[in-house]
């Protein structure tokens, strides 16, 4: 019987997000202190922590199967590996900044600079792409001290909430890449490990499309419906069920939750009241 190995990251940004979605997928799998690999219970999986930086050279080794990381990372290395799925959390950016008050007119004013990373491939190509030569310093960590202490004129990182640039004294001024967690997997998987590798994909998105989903019922006058159906975005043929008012009806929907903010106050206008939000745990299409 096969087990396909997944990697996830052993502390960091991703660790708790990629959890939660393995969890919610339905899956068990419970890591007892410092352990480095933990089989489900309940589904033929083998999660490995790891550290972020080896896994895309874990997964093209085949040491594991597949793994949830950062595309930045993905990036960065270079290696074999086919990204699966885009998950939708641990979104951030790969930029250049430079210190604050440094005059800044655009990418040719990085021409000539020193510009410290932790991402000397993905930056290379970038300043490749915009025919810049700047000097690149590489370094592993820390890298938005390193104008501070005279490592490199700019900075080329990741940036999230961009508190770590502000509280360095930095400004972000081109973004390179836009990054977020995606699971990815070796090109070659075996016949048995690739269909796992697809049930796992079935659970995933069924939890990622229940996210932004959101169940929706309300009570309008039965001569509004016309109406309303039409404010309900991508529904043709909500369920409609009787009150027990005259005139009234109870109306049920799916819609996603960014659409529905636009249009509640229509719902109400056209006559809508009581609307309810309820989470929707699955979706499967
Ligand atoms: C990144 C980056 C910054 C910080 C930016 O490190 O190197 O230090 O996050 O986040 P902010 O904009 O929210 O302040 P990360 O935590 O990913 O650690 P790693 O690169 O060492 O894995
Ligand atoms: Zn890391």
């Amino acid at each position: 019987m096969s087990v396909l190995r997944i990697a996830i990251q052993k502390s960091g940004r991703l660790t708790e997000s990629s959890r939660k979605l393995i969890a919610e997928s339905g899956i068990e799998v419970e890591q007892v202190g410092a352990q480095l690999r933990s089989a489900a219970y309940n589904f033929p999986i083998e999660l490995f922590f790891l550290r972020d930086d080896d896994i895309p050279e874990y997964v093209a080794d085949g040491v594991v199967d597949a793994a949830i990381v950062g595309l930045n990372i993905v990036k960065e290395q270079e290696v074999e590996a086919r990204v699966v799925r885009e998950l939708g959390f641990g979104r951030c950016r790969l930029s250049i900044a430079v210190p604050k008050g440094v005059a800044y007119s655009g990418v040719n004013s990085l021409e000539g600079l020193r510009i410290a990373t932790s991402y000397p491939n993905i930056l290379r190509n970038y300043l490749a792409s915009k025919k810049v030569t700047a000097e690149i310093t590489e370094i592993s960590g820390s890298v938005e001290i390193a104008p501070s202490i005279g490592l490199g004129d700019a900075v080329c990182d990741l940036v999230s909430s961009g508190s770590t640039l502000i509280s360095n004294g930095l400004v972000e001024v081109e973004p390179v890449l836009q990054s977020q967690a995606v699971l990815v997997a070796s090109p070659t998987l075996s016949p048995n490990k690739e269909e796992i590798l697809q049930k796992f994909l079935f659970r995933i998105n069924a939890v990622l499309r229940a996210r932004n989903t959101k169940y929706i019922t309300l009570n309008t006058p039965t001569e509004a419906i016309p109406e309303i159906v039409k404010l309900l975005p991508g529904m043709k043929s909500p369920s409609v069920l009787p009150l027990n008012l005259p005139g009234w009806s109870s109306l049920h929907t799916v819609v996603a939750e960014d659409e529905f903010w636009e249009i509640v106050e229509k719902l109400k206008a056209a006559g809508a009241q009581g609307i309810l939000v309820l989470p929707i745990e699955k979706v499967i299409e």
